[in-house]
């Protein structure tokens, strides 16, 4: 039940409450024991002043042997003694210490003020105080009080007592309370690192959810976010995996049936020659598609280098036109291409050909012959913006959000025959993302489909 962080903030807490209330308890203790002592001490003095008063207003016998009497009763004990020191009344029988006190009074020099004379309770038997009598300015004699010091003793052994007593009360309710706080902070603790184990074994579906605002409660929260993310790429994963699986198995399908037919003793030249033609496209669409999973690889582990540089957008749109120029010119799609010369982007021109010609590629296999596809590019507050406009069959609303998905198609049989795997956009997602830029597609089904790839603008950056 006690895991290792509550014992060290438990005992921690405990060493650090325990000398705060040491201290306290000590401070109190002692100032209560000195104000004991001093009341005992002016009490004594009070009343020797009250006799020496007496005996200052009558000096005679019988007020003497009053006095006597009176602290004969109590607890107290008085002595009076004449100017000179010799004793005329005393309360109780004279004891060593008693006497010794006496013995070491100055009787000659006493003020007129009572003094106390024997404080030390801790070693002597009695304290003492000496109030001298002054009749008419002469000095008289001498009041001595003493009071057996075990009366203070038993007071302050109360008193010790009760700190005892408060003090074991004080230390239990602590201890008490450090195990229920230091459960308090450590109980969510070990419920995240049961958690956090959980997932490790694979079981992704924790849900710590909490109300609690505080740092805990916020950690709690993120470790169920982690969950429920681990379980959505665990998904995707999965999905991808299959997709793959079945993308590589239709061309090796292919790929492996007109083999067979190759093999038949009755094929002829030509069906030869076609089937091997369809092995060869089915390989190379293989090749191709292999390809862009291992760029996907290279972009998700970061691998992918790209060397930015101040690139003219109109140079790099020419040099793409050029390479597109003949597919577009056989489908009779027409291709135009508007870019101001000053318009310069920071990019790594290798990579974002590759984005523009899978773009292209695209609007030319989805568009029909007599369409045109544009190409604009302009300068924004941040950037520049490259756009790719087409007049094809464009996207149905309720697949545009997918379309960036890895091995996502619309049309899952057609484009196969167009020979796409549904990486393009994909990687394209990808490149453009890895430059800072982002990409976004618009489509109207029916009337045609424009992408605009946004970059940071050149110039600021040689
Ligand atoms: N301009 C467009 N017009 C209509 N549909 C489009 C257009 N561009 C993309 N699409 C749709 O989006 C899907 C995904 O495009 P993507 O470029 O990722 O894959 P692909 O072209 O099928 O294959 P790949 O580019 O890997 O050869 C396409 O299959 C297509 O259905
Ligand atoms: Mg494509």
């Amino acid at each position: 039940m006690f895991n290792k962080l509550s014992l060290k903030i438990g005992l921690l807490f405990f060493i650090f409450i325990l000398i705060i209330e040491a201290f306290l308890f000590a401070t109190l203790y002692f100032t209560l024991v000195n104000e004991r002592v001093d009341e005992v001490m002016e009490n004594l003095l009070a009343r020797g002043e009250t006799h020496s008063d007496v005996l200052e207003d009558s000096f005679e016998d019988m007020t003497l042997a009053h006095v006597g009497m009176m602290e004969s009763a109590s607890d107290f004990i008085v002595v009076i003694t004449d100017e000179a020191g010799e004793v005329m009344v005393n309360s109780d029988a004279l004891e060593p210490e008693m006497l010794v006190i006496l013995r070491h009074t100055d009787f000659e020099d006493t003020s007129i003020d009572g003094e106390i004379i024997e404080e030390d309770w801790q070693d002597k038997r009695y304290i003492a105080t000496d109030s001298p009598i002054t009749i008419d300015g002469v000095h008289a004699g001498h009041v001595f009080m003493f009071a057996p010091t075990d009366n203070i003793e038993r007071i302050i052994g109360h008193l010790k007592n009760q700190f005892l007593l408060v003090g074991i009360i004080t230390v239990i309710l602590t201890i008490i309370t450090i195990l229920l706080l230091s459960r308090l902070i450590t109980l969510p603790l070990i419920r995240m690192k049961e958690a956090t184990e959980q997932l490790s074994q694979g079981n992704n579906q924790v849900d710590l959810t909490t109300d609690r605002n505080d740092e805990l409660g916020e950690l709690a929260n993120a470790i169920t976010k982690l969950s429920t993310d681990l379980d959505r790429l665990k998904n995707a994963r999965n999905e991808f995996l299959s997709s793959i699986s079945h993308e590589l198995r239709t061309p090796l399908t292919y790929i492996k049936g007109y083999a067979d037919i190759l093999d038949r003793p009755d094929t002829t030249e030509r069906e030869r020659e076609e089937y091997m033609g369809i092995i060869r496209e089915e390989a190379a669409h293989l090749t191709l598609l292999v390809g862009n999973l291992f760029d996907l690889a290279k972009l998700d582990r970061n691998q992918f280098t790209i060397e930015q540089k101040n690139v003219s957008i109109a140079e790099l749109l020419k040099s793409v036109a050029v390479l597109v120029k003949s597919a577009f010119d056989e489908e009779k799609i027409e291709l135009s291409i508007s870019c101001g010369d000053e318009v310069q982007a920071f990019i790594d021109s290798e990579r974002i050909q590759q984005v523009l010609l899978n773009i292209l590629d695209n609007a030319r296999k989805h568009s029909s012959a007599g369409d045109r596809v544009t190409v604009e590019c302009c300068q924004e507050v941040n950037g520049i913006a490259i756009r790719i406009s087409d007049e094809g069959q464009g996207i149905p609303e309720e697949e545009l959000p997918f379309v960036f998905d890895r091995l996502y198609r619309v049309e899952k049989s057609r484009s196969r025959e167009r020979g796409g795997s549904g990486l393009g956009l994909a990687i394209a997602k990808e490149i453009v993302e890895s430059h800072g830029g982002r990409i976004r597609i618009d489509s109207q089904f029916g009337k045609g489909t424009a992408v605009t790839i946004r970059l940071k603008r050149g110039g600021d950056h040689s």
